[in-house]
């Protein structure tokens, strides 16, 4: 059933080029297509230097780094760079209608064989299917930045999306060593996004409404929330730039699912968008990445009670509406998020019926936003 042999990846940004360079990795021949030869040098150099790192780490031999890089054919010609590909994945910016402009022209480009993927992180799967004529050949394969680190890879069908070609992706993805999370519905932020984006959002509402520092509420988060990184330190990791452009898309489909602080649109407007300017949050000197100092102790002057119940109760309304089931729900949280606990161990630790309050005195005094979700009612029964 699995034909896939060759596959183009359109736009060799940050995702595009490590899309190419994990499938490469794979065993796949992959062309990757840009609009200027320049970006595509650009993006080679990028691929080069980290498969040099690979043979520098002994993770692969130079034998091996020169078979991938051979797999890798950069080309700007839209029918060449089409040509014999079974699987088109897209990785163009994240703009509708420059996605549909980028589909009508595919369509035109390939027999109606050929899968298309895209790696939208915001923008609705079954939007983009329309722009095409196979929508049940379509399919959402959502990468996380970089996609060479990162091992999760959310997969989510649009509505009229073929259970052969869920099959086909999930395959793919395990191929290249990733692992495949079902997002069974196409909703708003699919799932990590779904609880992160929102999360940042909490975190200014509670500082707002606390009198800690930002380094207090961001220990606290890192600490009693089991997060990788504080809770500011990872949005400006992530990017304000990309937060805020989650925050529009997802705003702009689901009032209910963001509660936006306008602080995110402030950091915004400012260009300060975080580690990659200089500023967010936080300053940062240097190109080097360097992490925020946290601490256990500042971490005891904060209790992040309103977080935890807000992630909950977005992980709940995911589960009560069948996006996926909890297994499923951890495991992208751990690998998308990078928590070190399960999430609803931590809601267990905090106490499902103290989150419930928590979320119904929030409810009372910010409106609907807080109101507990159906499945987490439940679990205090
Ligand atoms: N950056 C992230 O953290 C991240 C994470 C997950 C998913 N995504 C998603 O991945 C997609 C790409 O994001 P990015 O950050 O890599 O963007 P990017 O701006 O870094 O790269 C996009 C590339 O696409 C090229 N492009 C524009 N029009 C094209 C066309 N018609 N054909 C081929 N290439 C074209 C651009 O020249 C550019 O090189 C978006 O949908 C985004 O939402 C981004």
């Amino acid at each position: 059933m699995d034909t896939i042999n060759r596959i183009t990846v359109l736009g060799s940004g940050i995702m595009g080029h490590g899309i190419a360079q994990v499938s490469a990795m794979a065993g796949y021949e992959v062309v990757i297509r840009d609009i200027q030869q320049s970006f595509l040098d650009k993006a080679m150099e990028k691929i080069k230097w980290s498969v040099n790192k690979l043979v520098e780490k002994k993770k692969i031999d130079q034998n091996e780094a020169e078979r991938i890089l051979n797999r890798i054919h950069p080309i700007v010609d839209i029918d060449q760079a089409l040509k014999n590909s079974q699987l088109v994945i897209e990785a163009v910016p994240e703009d509708l209608n420059l996605k549909k402009k980028v589909y009508e022209e595919l369509d035109r480009y390939t027999n109606e064989d050929v899968i298309f993927a895209s790696n939208t992180s915001t923008l609705p799967i079954s939007e983009i299917s329309s722009f095409t004529s196979r929508p049940n050949k379509t399919i959402g394969l959502h990468f996380f930045n970089p996609p060479q680190l990162m091992q999760l890879v959310e997969i989510i069908p649009g509505k009229q999306t073929k259970q052969e070609i869920i099959d086909i992706a999930i395959n793919f993805i395990n191929k290249v060593g990733k692992t495949p999370i079902l997002c069974k519905k196409d909703v708003p932020g699919f799932i990590v996004n779904r609880i992160f984006i929102p999360l940042v959002h909490e975190a200014c509402y509670s500082l707002e409404r606390s009198d800690v520092s930002l380094v207090e509420l961001d220990s606290a988060s890192k600490y009693k929330m089991y997060l990788p990184m504080g809770i500011f330190e990872l949005a400006d990791y992530t990017g304000l730039d990309v937060i805020h452009k989650a925050t529009t898309e997802m705003h702009s489909r689901d009032k209910k699912v963001i509660f936006p602080h306008p602080k995110i649109q402030e950091l915004y407007d400012k260009k300060e968008y975080g580690q990659k300017t200089g500023k967010g949050f936080y300053q940062y000197q240097g190109d080097n990445y360097e992490r925020v100092q946290l601490t256990e102790e500042l971490a005891k002057k904060f209790d992040p009670i309103a977080l935890v119940s807000v992630a909950v109760n977005n992980a709940c309304w995911l589960l009560s509406n069948n996006v996926c089931d909890k297994e499923d729900l951890e495991k992208a949280l751990k690998l998308g998020m990078g928590l070190k606990k399960e999430l609803f161990q931590t809601a267990e630790i905090f106490g499902i019926g103290n989150i419930i309050n928590t979320l119904k005195d929030l409810q009372s005094k910010f409106g609907v936003f807080y109101e507990p979700d159906q499945y987490l009612l439940m679990l205090n029964k």
